[in-house]
């Protein structure tokens, strides 16, 4: 065989080797066999020297265009295999732009965090400022500045968390104490509320939580009379559950407020008929108030001769229970993001 059937033979092979390879592997391993270093074109080339003197010319013209040749066709190869990839590629991983996108999720701030500011509007229309207090409290404010001495049986109504032993030190049972804190440090006039936390050592059911929120409301000054504790408590009724309500007042004891009352509003829902969520009586209870009493008033250094006040308490999630028809208080701590998405509203 002369070197130009050997090339020609050569040539043969490799065109028909590239043309058959279909993947990025199989061109490589052609080029290994062909051009590279042990490759069959490049031992060929070395051999050339160990040719007869008269075909060496030939030989080495016809491998060297041979090898450009192949180089080439290799490089061809190589493009389209790798265009074809990409191609393949692009159609497989396609993303489709004009698919709408995924809004991530918004968080909204609990039911209860917007009645507290609800509340907190308005009553600050009404001139009351808000206040926080600690809910780790002494027994002092908890108890004994509100006019529940030791060893009273009023205490018993709260059934407290004590933190320490002796029982100085509780985990606030109401919101009542910033009224002994906010009565020390400043002088009438006093108008605040006091929304936070409290705790109840109690048995969790439909109706009962160990923690909740209150909202606390105090008003001292001279001259201050049963008739602004109704009116202030009628307009906040009639801003949370409409402007026809009646708001009911009876009375009731809390050992720090004489007298004491009991406040409802007719029930927004069947219009005080008696439905479900007022349990047939037509009224919403919604909390506790009446007339500062004098012992806390002198407890603070108040002389109860010169200033009157009222004070009221106010469930946050019987609130909110009452105005959407919650029947369940222990849905506000359960994080059942179901029942919480339903209160969610654009901030
Ligand atoms: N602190 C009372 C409670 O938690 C509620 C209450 C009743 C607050 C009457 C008051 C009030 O300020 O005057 O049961």
């Amino acid at each position: 065989m002369t070197a130009e059937d050997t090339i020609n033979d050569m040539r043969m092979r490799a065109t028909k080797h590239l043309a058959e390879a279909g993947s990025r592997e199989e061109i490589i391993a052609w080029e290994r066999a062909f051009l590279g270093p042990k490759g069959e074109l490049t031992l060929f080339l070395r051999r050339l020297a160990s040719l007869p003197v008269d075909e060496r010319p030939t030989a080495g013209r016809g491998g060297n265009a041979l090898k450009t040749e192949l180089t080439e066709a290799w490089n061809a190869r190589h493009a389209a295999l790798v265009a074809g990839d990409l191609e393949q590629r692009l159609a497989t991983d396609a993303v489709d732009v004009t698919l709408p996108g995924r809004p991530p999720i918004l968080g909204a701030a609990h039911p209860v965090s917007q009645m507290i500011d609800e509340l907190s509007e308005i009553f600050a229309l009404l001139g009351f400022q808000t206040v926080f207090g600690p809910e780790v409290e002494t027994a002092h404010y908890n108890f004994d500045v509100l006019n529940i001495p030791k060893d009273h049986p009023a205490r018993d109504v709260w059934d407290t968390f004590y933190v320490d032993l002796p029982g100085e030190i509780v985990l606030r049972t109401h919101t009542s104490p910033m009224q002994g804190r906010v009565m020390e440090q400043t002088q009438p006039p006093v108008r605040v509320v006091v929304p936070g936390r409290v705790y109840r050592y109690e048995a969790q059911d439909a109706s009962h939580e160990w923690m909740l929120h209150q909202l606390e409301g105090l008003a001292v000054d001279r001259a201050i009379t049963m008739a602004d504790l109704k009116g202030t408590l009628s307009e906040m009724a009639r801003q949370l559950f409409g402007s026809e309500r009646r708001t009911r007042f009876r009375c009731d004891f809390f050992p720090f407020v004489e007298p004491g009352v009991d406040f409802a509003v007719d029930c927004a829902i069947c219009g005080g008929a008696g439905c479900r969520v007022c349990k047939g009586s037509g009224w919403l209870e919604m909390g506790g108030a009446g007339m500062v009493h004098p012992n806390v008033l002198r407890a603070v250094g108040y002389d109860p001769d010169v200033y009157s006040g009222f004070a009221f308490g106010l469930g946050i999630e019987r609130l909110t229970m009452m105005r959407s028809g919650v029947d369940d208080v222990r849905a506000f701590a359960g994080n059942d993001l179901r029942f919480l998405r339903q209160f969610a509203r654009a901030a």
